[in-house]
């Protein structure tokens, strides 16, 4: 039986559905010098943690992106000691593949860097990443889409970043699932990522306008995603971990 689970967000706009659905309070669990932000809670009987990047005090605005990331995800880890990490957020996703806006995805086999680029044999391998994310397979019955995540530091997908993705047969496009599950791996802890499409990638359209456009649609699909999994796990003593 899964007791302790923590979320890792980027955006508080699509934390916050999440933080009224599960009944969560702020906790003050970091150094006051960190952006990071914790709320806790109980809910259908597993102890549920969030955590989420915090904002830029001059801009206001969220710390998206690898760096906040997996600082975020560090803090939780040492500070909470989760049984499992969900990587909640939005993400880009393929019109080529069947994918539309709203959708809901769930990570499988590994999450990727789609931007490192350091051609050196081993070091090209190893700046990628390729990190196990769980098997998100026992989830099977929610009816969820599943894809391959991969993770890079821009918005925007240039030709080589399309050539990489392609190469490595991303189906979800995203700005922090790969720093997530590395700090997941190194400290031993199952990780997955359920994604949120804000926008097409091959659609042709500006990026940023269809994610802005439709960040509330996702954030709700999101949190309706996230309450469905733990109400699952809750009533699945026999899930797998490992
Ligand atoms: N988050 C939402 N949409 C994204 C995209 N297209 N690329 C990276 N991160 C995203």
């Amino acid at each position: 039986m899964i007791e302790n689970i923590t979320f890792i967000i980027a955006m508080e706009a699509e934390a916050m559905p999440l933080i009224d659905k599960f009944g969560l309070t702020e906790e003050a669990a970091f150094s006051p010098k960190l952006p990071m932000r914790a709320w806790k809670g109980k809910w259908q009987g597993i102890n549920l943690t969030l955590v989420t990047n915090g904002k830029n005090k001059d801009t206001g605005l969220d710390l998206i992106g690898c760096e906040a990331a997996a600082l975020a995800t560090f803090q939780a880890v040492k500070e909470f000691q989760p049984q499992l990490l969900i990587n909640a957020g939005t993400a880009g996703a393929f019109e080529e593949n069947g994918a539309r806006v709203g959708d809901v995805y769930l990570s499988r086999d590994r999450v990727v860097f789609h931007d490192h680029r350091v051609p050196i044999p081993g070091w090209d391998h190893q700046s990628e990443g390729h990190f196990p994310v769980w098997d998100t397979g026992q989830l099977r019955t929610l009816g969820f889409k599943y894809g391959i995540v991969t993770t890079g530091s821009s918005l925007d997908m240039p030709q080589e970043d399309e050539k990489n993705i392609r190469r490595l047969g991303g189906e979800i496009k995203d700005m922090e699932a790969a720093a997530v599950a590395w700090v997941a791996l190194l400290h031993e802890v199952p990780v997955f990522c359920i994604k949120a499409v804000t926008d097409l990638v091959d659609s042709g359209k500006p990026t940023h306008d269809e994610f802005l456009r439709n960040l509330r649609l996702a954030t709700n699909n999101l949190c309706d995603g996230c309450e469905r999994i733990i109400r699952f796990l809750a009533q699945s003593p026999d899930i797998r971990l490992r």
